[in-house]
């Protein structure tokens, strides 16, 4: 069986101040007309007949029950974290989740803030890759770079694994790069960006993370032990939880398994990083702005301008990002979008 895992717990933070603690990026309609995660979810149509599994943060279940409702796939399959321990333990505990119901299911984990434009593409590779998962890999997808980006992970593909499978063993696996670092991989023809996609069974994940992050495992194993069903939820025991190590699968496993092969995806693709990467999937006007609301803007090019209530108006504004809510207004220069991050750790450290 193939299970699809919807990672949905990020904090989306370099989106503020649209993507909230309270409303984070993955349930915002950002791009076309569902939100992030309903999109995820749809793009999985015709790929699996499981209802899928998605894993987010307690204090979001009813945004994610509704907007799982909604595509008639609610079906107690919504697992709560009682706090965020980044990737590696929400994976473990769907993979362990999966195991106590006596099942040991092939897992394909996605990202919930993932747009493709090539969606059968994207179901190729993923018809490619169940064969190699059920075999034993950690299967990885592998999206041409185009830029020296820092918060990817990057990965260098070794020989092909046979003449009919377009798969390659992963020679190494690096991520999030130092920017010099990243200059580097890219003179490399045969590296591709880590989409943050992977498949594998559940077994085979929690053997190898056994070996490289028992502690991870532990604390995982002893949470789901006491998990708790709750109308739609599934909810892990906060007690035994809190204590996991927060750690991405990137670093906890991807970095040091020998079992990873990578499947390439012949498609564009964005992870909805910044700001940035929302104006360069945008519909621009002949003067490259992409606007939202109530905007006008005079001898201005380049922007992404978003307006919630009222008029924003620019003039002689270039390359720069003006978000504008009730309670907050953001304006950058569109190169330093990934600095959004800082601003927010420092609204929370004023309280
Ligand atoms: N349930 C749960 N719990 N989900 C989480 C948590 C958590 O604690 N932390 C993050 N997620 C979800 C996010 O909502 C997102 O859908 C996905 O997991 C990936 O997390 P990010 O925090 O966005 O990771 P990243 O973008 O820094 O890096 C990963 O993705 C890149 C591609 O987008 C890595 O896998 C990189 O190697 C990869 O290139
Ligand atoms: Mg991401």
């Amino acid at each position: 069986m193939l299970l699809p895992v919807v990672l949905a717990g990020g904090s989306g933070s370099r989106l503020w101040p649209l993507s909230r603690e309270l409303m984070p990026k993955q349930f915002l309609t950002l791009h076309g007309d569902k939100s992030l995660l309903q999109s995820s979810l749809i793009r999985l149509s015709g790929i699996s007949t499981a209802k899928p599994l998605v894993i987010c943060n307690e204090e979001h279940r009813f945004i994610a029950a509704e907007q799982i409702r909604q595509l008639n796939l609610l079906d107690k399959n919504i697992i709560l974290e009682p706090s965020s321990r980044n990737t590696a333990p929400a994976i473990t505990i769907a993979a362990l989740y999966a195991m106590q119901r006596g099942e040991d299911p092939t897992l394909l984990v996605l990202a919930a803030d993932h747009v493709f434009s090539n969606v059968s593409a994207f179901k190729q590779a993923i018809h490619t890759a169940k064969p190699l998962a059920e075999n034993g890999l950690l299967v990885t997808f592998g999206i041409k770079p185009s830029t020296p980006e820092t918060g990817y992970g990057y990965i260098k593909q070794g020989k092909i694994l046979n003449d009919c499978v377009n798969a390659y063993l992963v020679k190494q696996f690096i991520e999030k790069p130092s920017i010099e670092q990243a200059k580097q991989l890219l003179l490399d023809s045969d590296v591709c960006w880590n989409s943050g996609l992977f498949m594998f069974k559940a077994s085979t994940f929690l053997n190898e993370l056994a070996i490289y992050r028992p502690d991870i495992l532990l604390h995982c194993q002893n949470a789901v032990a006491q998990t708790l069903a709750d109308m739609d939820f599934i909810r892990i025991n906060k007690e035994l939880f809190i204590n996991c190590p927060a750690e991405s699968i990137d670093y906890a496993v991807m970095e040091h398994t020998q079992s990873a092969v990578v499947v390439p995806i012949e498609s564009e693709w964005s992870d909805i990083g910044s700001w940035s990467a929302l104006w360069e999937l945008g519909e621009k006007d002949t003067l490259g702005n992409v606007q939202y609301g109530e905007v006008l803007q005079h001898n201005s090019h380049n922007n992404y301008v978003y307006s919630e209530s009222g008029l924003v108006a620019t003039i002689g504004l270039e390359n720069t990002i003006v978000i504008q809510t009730n309670d907050a207004v953001l304006v950058a220069n569109k190169d330093h979008v990934q600095q959004v991050k800082e601003i927010v750790q420092t609204i929370k450290e004023q309280g």
